[in-house]
């Protein structure tokens, strides 16, 4: 089904929905015997209604996130094609800046801009490297994970890095949590998303917290920082593809992050207060009932 048909489907229901109300509203102001006929009919009708509003709510959550995917695949491979095209350029620069910094030795001025060059080459070659890399989110491979453990192993990674400095982390990840299917991979890169950034906003200092919690059949993790926070206006915009206010940012962590999560059928949301902090919550199925009872070690 396409976008035009889902659109056309969507207004369908809103209308039926909309003249349904109308009809139990006006139906069930009336008085009188001849009214009770109908009165039987809308209570029948009511529950298909709310299958309907249901329905709706269904349908435009499943649109709005083929939306974003198709344009972060559209996106991904655009950009995957030019960084591909920038490569040759780039690595002829960089050896030519290689054979003059060999040949400058002794003229420590001129060098010095040489050098410039080379790491300014450097920097744009990670950059590609990583559009590169995300332009490949490929399906998950599943797999019975320990979500403590993915998450432990994400602090170890970022945690050596000079921005986490000044950051204390505390860690409240509740005992004995089921074991999940997960892609540890992708879900660590998506824990390593979420702790930069909250280190990114947090540059004099700050409490990076992360909560895991099994609330009925569903995990939460809960990163909350005391960063800068982000603007309202900004805040419906940091999912897109590309959004970035930073000077050196691709715009490319939460989109695929979010993608990586809604491929575990889980959800991620942002919530937060410009100048106080932000709050990322990941919300993840439990497995299937017959493997429920596999439990983390405590
Ligand atoms: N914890 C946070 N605190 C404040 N702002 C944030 C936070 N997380 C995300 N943002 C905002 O959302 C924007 C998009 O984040 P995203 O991770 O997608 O890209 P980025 O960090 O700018 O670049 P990169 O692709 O290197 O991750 C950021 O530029 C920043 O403005
Ligand atoms: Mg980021």
């Amino acid at each position: 089904m396409g976008y035009a048909n889902l659109v056309e489907l969507l207004e369908d229901i809103q209308l039926v929905y909309s003249k349904v109300e109308d009809l139990i509203k006006k139906v069930c102001s009336k008085k009188g015997e001849e009214h009770n006929e109908c009165r039987q009919i809308v209570k029948e009708i009511k529950p298909k209604v709310e299958v309907f509003k249901k329905q709706e709510k269904d349908l435009t959550k499943y649109m709005l996130r083929t939306l974003h995917t198709d344009r972060l695949t559209a996106m991904g491979q655009m950009a995957a094609a030019i960084s591909h095209e920038l490569r040759n350029p780039l690595s002829g620069i960089k050896v030519a800046a290689e054979y003059l910094m060999r040949k400058l030795k002794d003229q420590p001025d001129t060098l010095d801009i040489v050098v410039n060059i080379h790491n300014e080459v450097i920097f744009a070659n990670n950059i590609i490297a990583n559009i590169l890399e995300h332009a490949r989110i490929s399906k998950p491979s599943l797999e019975p994970a320990s979500i403590k453990k993915v998450i432990e192993e994400a602090i170890l990674t970022i945690g050596q890095q000079g921005s986490f400095n000044n950051i204390q982390i505390k860690e409240n990840i509740s005992g004995g949590l089921p074991i999940l299917h997960l892609d540890m991979v992708q879900m660590k890169q998506v824990f390593m998303n979420l702790f930069i950034n909250a280190a990114e906003a947090m540059i004099g200092g700050g409490t990076l917290k992360i909560e895991a919690y099994q609330e009925k059949d569903k995990i939460i993790i809960k990163i909350t920082d005391t960063g800068s926070g982000i603007e309202k206006s900004h805040l419906v915009k940091i999912f897109e593809p590309f959004f970035s206010t930073k000077v050196k940012g691709i715009g490319l962590g939460l989109a695929i992050s979010k993608e990586i999560v809604e491929n575990h059928n889980g959800e991620l949301s942002i919530d937060s207060k410009l100048g106080k902090g932000t709050v990322c919550t990941i919300v993840l199925p439990l497995p299937e009932k017959e493997e429920k009872e596999e439990k983390e070690e405590k």
